[in-house]
Parts: C-alpha cells; structure tokens; sequence
C-alpha cells in the first residue's frame, strides 16, 4: 500500500462501494464526507472519516491530512474546472502525491459540458506535476435506482428522451473495484486513463425486456421528447444548467456515441464487469 488513501465523495455511487472495497482491503484510508452527520456515522462503523466542502474548499486541509493518494470524485457543475487547482494545490500542500480522478466516458473528446467540465479537470491535475490516473466511467447502472426506480415500482414505466441508443452502461461496483485496484498500487497506473463500461452494451427497449424479467412484472420504457424530459427535470427542481448538461448526455446516448465496450475493467481488475442482468438481479426489490 502507498501510504493514507483519501476518498473523497465517499457517501456517493463510487464513494460507497469503494469504502466497502478499502474496508476489504483492510486500506489505510480516510473518507471524506460533505456532511459531519455522515462522517460520523462511519466512524461509528470504524471508518477514519472527515467532513469537508469540495465547492468552498473548507475543511479539505484536515481532511487531506497526512494523505498520500487523493480519489478525488467531486459533484459535476460548469465551475469545475476552476475550482480544480485549488482542491489540487490543497491535495498537494498536504503531501498528496498521486490523484486518482473520477472523470467521465469521452471527457477527452469533449463533445458535450460534462465531458468539458471533467476534462477541464483533469488538465489542472496533469498540470499539477502530481502522478495522475483518470477513470472515465460510461454512464451508471444505478443511475435506474436514482431516477426511474420509483416510476418502475409505481407504474410499471420509465422515461427518458433516448431513442433506441444502446449504452454500455457499468455498475458503481465496477468502476469502485478499478479504483481501489489504482488506489492501492498507483505507480503501476501512472499517467493512464481507463475507459471504464459493463460487458455490453443495451438500449432501453433491452432495459425494460431485464427488467420484467427480473421483477416478474411488464416494465415498459417510454421515449420521450427532449421538451418534455426538460419540463419534468425543471419540476423535479433541477436547475436549468443541469437539465441542459443531461439532456446532451441523452442526446449522445441516442445517437449511440456511447455504446462502445471497454476492456479496461477487465485489464485492471482481472474480472470481467457486471451484466446489467447481474446489477437488476442485485437489486430487484427496489424496482418490484
Ligand atoms: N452518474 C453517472 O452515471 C456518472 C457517470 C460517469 C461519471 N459520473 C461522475 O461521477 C461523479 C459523481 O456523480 P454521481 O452522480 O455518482 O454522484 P454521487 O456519487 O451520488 O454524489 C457525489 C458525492 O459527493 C458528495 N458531495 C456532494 N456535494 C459535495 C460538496 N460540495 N463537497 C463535498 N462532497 C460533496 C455527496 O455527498 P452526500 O452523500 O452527502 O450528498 C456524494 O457522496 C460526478 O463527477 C459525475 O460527473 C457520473
């Protein structure tokens, strides 16, 4: 092990399951939380943790302390990538050598915000002279828990404005096991960049088809327009920048810009990633 791993986001997709995997690990690592509520509920399960601000910065200096390799996985917003050298220059004031980056799918090629906001990111990192990994993850299996498991358990039906674009959607568990696999040895992961995505890669039409076979019960997916997809993210109390920012991922979904299959997971962990099969089968209560 490099010396104290610092997680940040660590309550979040990635953040728990990779606590989970450090714990396995039996990892030096602290987990840094927004909240001191959470901090000290993993305390209470025997977890070194530490509140702090990644948009203010406030409390990153005792949270990065004594740290020598920082994940760092911030909430995504258009201010980002300034915000990156000053959460840098605190990672390296406090002696942090390495930075491993929670990035996103294509944020080399930049074609949409989230893609420019996290690769604003990583420039400041490779700029830093610190050792870098990035992970550029495809979009998430448990993004169906956050955003369409109540429609699903409510009214046998999900929505979203993406055509039949497939997606290689990868399950938080996956992308958790390539990071505490970058984490726990960083030199042999010095200067690279894994694309990070499940075994295959599958429209809503297929969604829906896994879906009902797991729960037992029709599970439907609805298209629909990019107006309406607005209208309801603008209601749910979304700001509009987000709203935008994920409508472009819709937009590429659709366009089947995102079904490419990696084989980074595997290459790195020594594992082949999960099925969304597996993940809906992991998780069919929430959908039932
Ligand atoms: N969702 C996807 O499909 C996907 C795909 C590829 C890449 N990503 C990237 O992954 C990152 C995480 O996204 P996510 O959707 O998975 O979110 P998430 O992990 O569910 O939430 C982010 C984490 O950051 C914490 N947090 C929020 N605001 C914070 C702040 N100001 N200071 C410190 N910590 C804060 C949250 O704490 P609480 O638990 O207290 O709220 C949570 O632990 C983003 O950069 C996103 O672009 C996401």
């Amino acid at each position: 092990m490099p010396g104290k791993i610092i997680v940040t986001g660590a309550t979040g997709n990635i953040g728990t399951p990779l606590v989970k995997a450090l714990v396995e690990m039996k990892a030096d690592f602290r987990a840094v939380t927004h909240s001191e509520g959470k901090a000290s509920a993993l305390r209470g399960i025997g977890v070194d943790a530490a509140p702090a601000d990644m948009s203010s910065g406030q409390g990153l200096d005792k949270a990065f302390e004594g740290g020598k390799v920082l994940f760092f996985n911030s909430p995504f917003f258009p201010g980002m990538g300034e915000a990156a050298p000053g959460l840098v220059a605190a990672a390296k004031k406090a002696g942090i050598t390495h930075i491993v980056k929670l990035s996103g799918m294509g944020a080399d090629q930049g074609s949409i915000s989230l893609a420019k906001w996290h690769r604003a990111v990583e420039v400041a990192i490779e700029r830093s002279g610190l050792a870098w990994t990035h992970l550029r993850p495809n979009s998430f299996m448990q993004n169906y828990l956050a955003f369409h498991a109540g429609a699903i358990k409510g009214r046998g039906m999900f929505y979203a404005p993406q055509g039949d674009g497939a997606v290689s959607f990868v399950d938080t568990r996956d992308v958790a096991a390539v990071a505490a696999a970058a984490l726990a040895n960083p030199s042999a992961h010095a200067g690279k960049a894994y694309t990070i995505t499940g075994p295959e890669a599958l429209n809503n039409q297929r969604v829906a088809a896994i879906l009902s076979e797991v729960t037992g019960k029709t599970v439907t997916y609805v298209d629909v327009p990019e107006s309406a997809a607005r209208d309801s993210m603008l209601k749910m109390g979304m700001p509009d920048w987000m709203a935008t920012a994920l409508l472009e991922l819709f937009a590429i979904n659709k366009a089947g810009y995102t079904a490419a299959v990696s084989a980074d997971t595997q290459a790195v962990t020594g594992r082949a990633p999960r099925t969304f099969a597996a993940f809906a089968r992991d998780n069919a209560q929430a959908f039932m």
